[in-house]
């Protein structure tokens, strides 16, 4: 890394962003015939146009240089080797670990880590066919076929995200739910449907402190204690995957009934440790392992494929480029695949809690713009919601769609009618529709010169919106795997050339803080409280009020 060639890369790229910013894509795309081609690459089996992009090939060149002048490259060999790259938790970065097999890669403090990776993965895969097969049942001899996943963010989004993905691939008879809201409604909602007979509850917090889930966990036990079982029956219906062993075990799962990772995997990055258990157990050992592998070949693509032609680093590059270049502060996410409708939710977490930091590793601030906002939903659904802002708000907002060729579910011409839509919306994005073309249209329509007048400049469409295009074959495990890891390389390219620390989430601590010191003060069951005036004005009455409400039942 190299300040002065740093900062030299961003003022190449701001003077060739105030050059492009008077061009159309539409006249990028009519001047140059091998523009798709050229703004096209493929790796571990997905495709990435990335065209539509306000760029021309030395847009590229300049982003590649500046790439190159952070360090991404050395960067990079140092997280694949372990260094301590999460410097203000002091820990390596090594979630590519979990979904590599090859023995003496990846140490931690000199240490190979993979025997204890690939011990866990074996423990995973025997309890998962003891399970199956029926060799480990629940206390009164019945088979396990509910899975009750209780954990938040990492420990949630991640397996949430892939079992919903995978559903074509869930074992028969096996169902899954996911419990991470500490508000009630959310495990009462999944208590209402389950069996505790039939029912496994997996703890899921690589802490074992998170409140919300120690809060589930507690009343899930109760819950099923309630139901008739006995204490000694929770051995049978109730495994922990964490990294704290003493929590796991004051809680009262004893450590056969407990899938370990490390401090290594950072939360957001853990679907392939055991916090994967719930998809193994959904959709089989072997759609995991396969999953895994998909991933793997991400990783491969990443440290090896020229930067010129590797996915996750172009990805970044175009993102940076949107952001910081062309001033872009919201990116969507769109899958055209419903099976993907959790994909934008779990990108959220992983974009936003890796990249949304203003500190630079060095402690200093940042000068330019990082995360921007990332939200989505699939197509077509989104189409009928926020679209409308994607083609003719004030702010514009750069966007990943995502699409497979085919579907699980052919039927008709449903797949078919997706992907019309999964194209049309990224072309209508780039061309756009002139005032001269609406009145053209309109004009054809029959309209009269004074509807002509008034409608039209409403019905134009500025265009030159960019995006990217992801397709692959099909949503299979070994797809998602390598999709999933693509964005976690963009997610680490970015956070390099920011020069911020993407594997630590200082930003969720105080609001946990303030949460902890206003509990006491709060009404658990209508019982009376004193008024509080120790907090801003705002925070008291809010809390007084709420109490009050909570005393009069009202
Ligand atoms: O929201 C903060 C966070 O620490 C996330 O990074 C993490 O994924 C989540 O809480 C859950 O943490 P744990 O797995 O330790 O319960």
């Amino acid at each position: 890394m190299n300040d002065f060639a740093i900062e030299k890369s961003w003022q190449v790229l701001q003077t060739h962003g105030a050059e492009m910013a008077s061009l159309h894509m539409r006249d990028l795309f009519a001047k140059d015939p091998d523009r798709a081609q050229k703004f096209w690459r493929e790796g571990a089996g997905l495709a990435l146009d990335f065209s539509k992009n306000r760029i021309l090939p030395e847009t590229m060149t300049h982003l590649l240089a500046l790439a190159k002048a952070a360090g991404l490259e050395q960067k990079r060999a140092a997280l694949f080797a372990g260094e301590k790259i999460n410097t203000t938790e002091d820990r390596a970065v090594l979630h590519m670990a979990l979904r590599d097999h090859r023995e003496g890669l990846y140490k931690v403090d000199g240490k190979d880590v993979m025997p204890l990776v690939l011990a866990e993965r074996a423990k995973m895969k025997s309890f998962c066919a003891d399970i199956h097969s029926g060799k480990r049942l629940g206390a009164s001899g019945k088979k396990l076929t509910t899975i009750v996943n209780i954990g938040i963010g990492g420990s949630d989004l991640g397996p949430a995200m892939v079992c919903e993905a995978l559903k074509p691939y869930w074992l028969q008879g096996q169902r899954v739910f996911f419990v991470s809201n500490v508000d009630g409604a959310d495990l009462a909602g999944v208590l209402q449907q389950i069996d505790p007979e039939t029912t496994l509850f997996l703890i899921a917090s690589k802490t074992f402190t998170t409140q919300e889930t120690m809060t589930n966990a507690q009343s899930a036990r109760q819950w099923f204690l309630a139901q008739g079982r006995s204490k000694a029956d929770i051995a049978r219906h109730f495994v922990a995957l964490s990294t704290n062993s003493q929590a796991v075990s004051e809680f009262g799962i004893d450590g056969d009934n407990m899938f370990q990772f490390w401090d290594w995997v950072g939360g957001r990055y853990s679907l392939w440790s055991a916090i994967g258990l719930s998809i193994a157990l959904t959709v089989g050992y072997d759609n995991f392992e396969k999953l895994l592998m998909g991933a793997h070949e991400m990783d491969r693509h990443f440290q090896q494929a020229p930067m010129e032609d590797n996915l996750p680093i172009l990805l970044a590059l175009i993102a940076i480029w949107n952001r910081n270049i062309l001033g872009m502060s919201a990116h969507a996410v769109l899958p055209y695949d419903q099976g993907l409708h959790r994909f934008p939710a779990f990108l959220q977490q992983a974009e936003m809690e890796s990249n949304g930091k203003s500190v630079k590793l060095d402690g200093t601030n940042v000068t330019g713009e990082t995360c921007p906002v990332i939200f989505g939903e699939p197509g077509t659904n989104g189409q009928h919601a926020f679209y409308q802002m994607l083609h003719q708000g004030t702010d514009i907002i750069s966007a990943d769609f995502i699409a497979p060729a085919r579907s699980h579910y052919e039927m008709g011409d449903h797949h078919a009618k997706l992907l019309a839509n999964f194209l049309a919306q990224p072309q209508a994005l780039m061309q756009g529709k002139s005032l001269a073309e609406v009145k053209a249209e309109m004009k054809r329509a029959g309209a009269s010169d004074g509807d002509i007048e008034t409608i039209a400049p409403h019905r134009v469409f500025p265009g030159n919106r960019p995006s990217n295009a992801i397709i692959f074959e099909k949503l299979t495990p070994q797809s998602l795997g390598a999709l999933i890891a693509l964005y976690e390389h963009k997610i680490f390219t970015q956070g390099v050339i920011w020069q911020i620390n993407s594997f630590d989430q200082w930003g969720v601590e105080l609001g946990k803080q303030m949460a902890g010191a206003i509990l006491p003060e709060l009404s658990v069951s209508g019982e009376a409280k004193p008024k509080v005036s120790k907090h801003d004005a705002s925070t008291n009455r809010l809390l007084n009020h709420l109490n009050d409400m909570r005393q009069s039942g009202a």
